[in-house]
């Protein structure tokens, strides 16, 4: 299972301030070294957390993989087009939501997300589809043309019980192994922690992981090459 650093919440930190620390380009370069398979950012619409300059410098800096999540509008779709990331997530996006809450509903939009992967293609971009672990969304992603899938955690990671965590777990399973029988490639993201890793990393059918919030955390107390560090660690081992 490969790890991906979202480096959303350091731009977060320092635009709070106005200020020009902590730098997310410096901490995903850090993270590179540390060894992260990548590094994901969401350039929003409203810019609440990362900007141009930052998208500039990481597509000039970062040499592992860059992960560029975006919403299926024009303008984020042309500077997407532009940078040129390995691949494009495509993520729904309110402005009034502190996370992206869950994933694209496909199939009520599927000549808009058919024809932005066309755009992404292209440009030589790879796409991905932020979706639930639900088979009729998954299909829709495929035929839409997507090249991956990533599958929302919010729920597994989210659930009050251990019933209710295992139930989605089978879920997220269910939908791994169907994707990968239509070829896609399968990665998954949101809540993803220190904790809910240890039984997260037992799916097979997942290639990939991206952890924003829990790393970011983490990395303010001991660093963020000790904050990624012990991440690889739990999840090879
Ligand atoms: N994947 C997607 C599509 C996301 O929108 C986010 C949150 O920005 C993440 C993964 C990472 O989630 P978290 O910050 O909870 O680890």
């Amino acid at each position: 299972m490969r790890f991906t650093l979202n480096v959303d919440h350091v731009a977060t930190l320092r635009n709070a301030r106005g200020e020009t620390q902590p730098d997310p380009v410096t901490a995903a370069l850090i993270a590179e070294q540390a060894g992260v398979d990548g590094i994901v950012f969401h350039l929003r619409e409203d810019r609440r957390h990362i900007n141009e300059r930052d998208v500039r410098l990481l597509r000039e800096l970062v040499t592992t993989k860059l992960d560029f999540e975006m919403a299926a509008v024009p303008e984020i779709i042309k500077i997407a087009c532009d940078v040129g990331p390995e691949l494009a997530t495509l993520v729904p996006e309110k402005r009034q939501e502190l996370t992206t809450e869950g994933g694209l509903n496909v199939i009520d939009n599927t000549a808009l997300i058919k024809e932005t992967i066309e755009e992404l293609h292209n440009a030589d971009i790879d796409v991905s589809i932020f979706t639930e672990p639900d088979i009729p969304q998954i299909d829709a992603s495929a035929e839409a043309g997507a090249d991956y899938i990533e599958i929302h955690t919010g729920v597994f990671a989210n659930a009050l019980t251990e019933e209710e965590q295992f139930d989605e777990l089978e879920r997220i399973r269910g939908g791994a192994k169907h994707a990968k029988k239509l070829g896609l490639g399968v990665n998954a993201g949101h809540g993803l922690n220190y904790q809910n890793i240890k039984i997260f990393r037992e799916l097979e059918d997942i290639d990939e992981v991206s952890i924003g919030h829990a790393i970011i955390a983490r990395a303010v107390v001991v660093g963020i090459d000790q904050a990624v560090k012990e991440m690889i660690r739990l999840i090879r081992s």
